[in-house]
């Protein structure tokens, strides 16, 4: 099923994690108090993954156009982001979870990419869950990165692959699943290359209320789904022969 190098076992969900601040908006809360309840969702989340069959998670924690909201909440959440890294790192390895963080670094404050260099070396041998958490990422800047670097010199599919993944600092992946809770119906530049042949669901749901219910909700969906990647069904070809 994973064509590209992705040899981990289990489904590949991805998430983007929504509606943080209208949860904190809806109860008469700063938007600050949704994204520290959202922090509680994400290892309510990561937890569940693999009795669930998910191998691998993808979080969208914070996407370069997300650099234009206002300077005290872009603040928040890299103090969030930091405090996540310094206090989760020991419970993720205890739970076998293997951590990075993919995105662009160079315009993170100062000392976030040696905090998350630390955090992954740290959970490096997690083999129950490998948890990706996308932070100042934007699928259609790697996509960009990626054939500049490449300039035709490599076009296969796999190649450009891995070097749009390479640009965020990932490996090449495939999405199975692709989430979005908070009630949009948008990808808002997230895996763009990655989700190519993903299953979307959608859900009202807001970020911090989701939980172990909700992906295994989503998760029963997608097994009755019927994927194709462009081919016809295994019994309609049986048919057709
Ligand atoms: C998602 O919640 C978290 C981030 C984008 C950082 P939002 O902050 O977008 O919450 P809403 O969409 O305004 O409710
Ligand atoms: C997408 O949510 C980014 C994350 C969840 C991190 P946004 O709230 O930024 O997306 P738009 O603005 O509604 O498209
Ligand atoms: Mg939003």
């Amino acid at each position: 099923m994973h064509s590209q190098a992705d040899s981990r076992p289990g489904l590949h969900a991805a998430i983007i994690m929504d509606g943080n601040g209208r949860w904190a908006t809806r109860r008469g809360l700063p938007r600050a108090a949704g994204h520290r309840r959202g922090v509680e969702a994400i290892r309510r989340t990561a937890e569940a993954c693999p009795d669930l069959g998910i191998g691998t998670l993808t979080l969208y924690a914070f996407s370069s156009d997300n650099w234009q909201r206002p300077a005290d909440e872009v603040g928040g959440l890299m103090r969030l982001l930091r405090a996540y890294l310094r206090n989760e790192t020991a419970r993720l390895a205890r739970t076998g979870t293997r951590l990075s963080v993919i995105g662009r670094r160079d315009r993170l404050p100062e000392g976030i990419p040696e905090a998350i260099e630390r955090a992954e070396a740290a959970t490096e041998a997690g083999d129950r869950l490998h948890l990706r958490i996308a932070v100042d990422y934007s699928a259609r800047d790697a996509i960009i990165a990626a054939a500049q670097r490449l300039q035709g010199a490599d076009t296969s599919r796999d190649a450009f692959g891995r070097a749009v993944a390479g640009e965020m600092h990932g490996s090449p992946v495939n999405v199975d699943l692709l989430i979005r809770t908070g009630g949009e119906k948008r990808l808002s530049d997230f895996l763009l290359w990655e989700a190519a042949y993903a299953e979307l669901h959608f859900t009202e749901r807001m970020w911090p209320d989701f939980g172990e219910t909700d992906l295994a909700a989503a998760v029963t969906e997608f097994a009755r789904r019927d994927r194709r990647f462009g081919a016809l069904a295994p019994a309609k070809v049986s048919a057709a022969a």
